[in-house]
């Protein structure tokens, strides 16, 4: 099934609330409605919006957003090790993240309460808390628009790294995701390395699915706006990754500046762009109805009315001061449209 609207209002469709029209929406639930509608509409310009958690509208969109609308779920294997699951592109991230901790399946539960669709966890590759979604994808199945046809491309093939992925890169503007399989083991692998989780979980009573989970939620609410409450797309930048030079050169005048091994590359390091933006002087800052988050810098907010220029003017303003006072390039995680 798939509908087709014109001159919609997205301001409930993106997680920052800002008020655009789009000029056309169009909601599908498999390869062949995107076939139809592909043929139909003649896109020159389109994107994807699923939940529309990590997108910036900062004009009217005057191309086709394409939303898909199936969630299901399915079990495509299982062993007494492992399972497999399919999950549809607009299946819920938090739901799949519930359900596996319900079933006592390991591997995703660190990436508790993350605001996002399936469909788009790949294309960033979520992460937090030591985890990402790369860890546990064993495929992502996607609608090739040069082809019309279905596409299934390996982990490998997906060419998973921080925050990026081949539908960033190569398959930005041609490839429609439409499922995503996990694998998820049956046997217990906490990963409680990162900051505060292993006290979190231990106050719990120890290292389940559900108190990691339960500690994970605690956490993030704690530290990250809700989005419901206060328009937001989580971290608005990217933590900066750097040549090692650069941060031990910046770690004299910072001995506290925290710093970050990047798997498979010695000669460089990752700050946090949220201690820089603090540091600058910015947590909590606020320019008419924009800010920076009180409890987490690298969160940009939405006090209500704002458009995304207004967003967009903020981000800039923040990336000057963290320039000027750290000499660092700091870059958006957000998709800016
Ligand atoms: N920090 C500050 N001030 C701040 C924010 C952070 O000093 O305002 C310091 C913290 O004390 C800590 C370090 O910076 O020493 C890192 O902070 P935190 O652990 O909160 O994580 P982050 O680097 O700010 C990343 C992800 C988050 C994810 C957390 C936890 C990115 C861009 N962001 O944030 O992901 O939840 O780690 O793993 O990698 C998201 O992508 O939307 C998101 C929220």
């Amino acid at each position: 099934m798939k509908r087709i609207y014109s001159n919609i209002n997205i301001a409930d469709r993106n997680s920052f609330g800002v008020k655009q029209q789009a000029a056309t929406l169009a909601e599908f639930e498999t390869a062949d409605d995107l076939r139809d509608l592909f043929m139909t509409l003649k896109p020159t310009e389109w994107y994807v919006l699923g939940a529309g958690n990590n997108t910036l509208f900062t004009q009217d969109y005057h191309g086709v957003l394409f939303t898909p609308i199936c969630g299901n779920r399915t079990i495509i294997e299982s062993t007494d090790d492992h399972i497999i699951v399919r999950a549809e592109a607009a299946h819920d991230w938090d739901t799949l993240v519930g359900w596996s901790v319900q079933e006592g399946l390991w591997g995703i539960e660190n990436l508790s309460a993350i605001p996002s669709s399936v469909g788009a966890a790949p294309v960033q590759n979520i992460g937090a808390y030591g985890a990402e979604a790369k860890d546990a994808i064993t495929v992502v199945e996607y609608f090739d628009t040069q082809s019309m046809e279905v596409v299934r491309l390996s982990n490998k093939e997906c060419h998973f790294a921080y925050r990026e992925s081949i539908f960033k890169q190569e398959l930005k503007g041609r490839a429609i995701i439409l499922a995503v399989e996990f694998k998820l083991s049956r046997h217990a692998q906490p990963n409680l390395g990162y900051g505060d989780v292993i006290s979190e979980v231990e106050a719990r009573g120890g290292a389940t699915l559900r108190n990691i989970r339960e500690a994970i939620c605690a956490i993030r609410s704690r530290k990250l706006p809700d989005p419901k409450v206060l328009g937001n797309a989580g971290s608005f930048f990217k933590n900066p990754i750097v040549d090692r030079t650069v941060a031990e050169a910046l770690r004299v005048n910072h001995p506290d500046m925290p710093c970050y091994e990047v798997a498979g590359d010695q000669s460089r390091v990752k700050l946090a762009a949220g201690w820089l933006i603090d540091r600058a002087g910015l947590k909590g800052y606020r320019d008419g109805c924009v800010g920076v988050h009180e409890r987490q810098a690298l969160v940009l907010v939405n006090h209500g009315g704002a458009t995304g220029g207004d967003v967009m003017r903020l981000a800039h303003f923040v990336c000057m001061r963290v320039k000027e006072n750290f000499g660092i390039d700091i870059s958006p995680e957000v998709n800016v449209l």
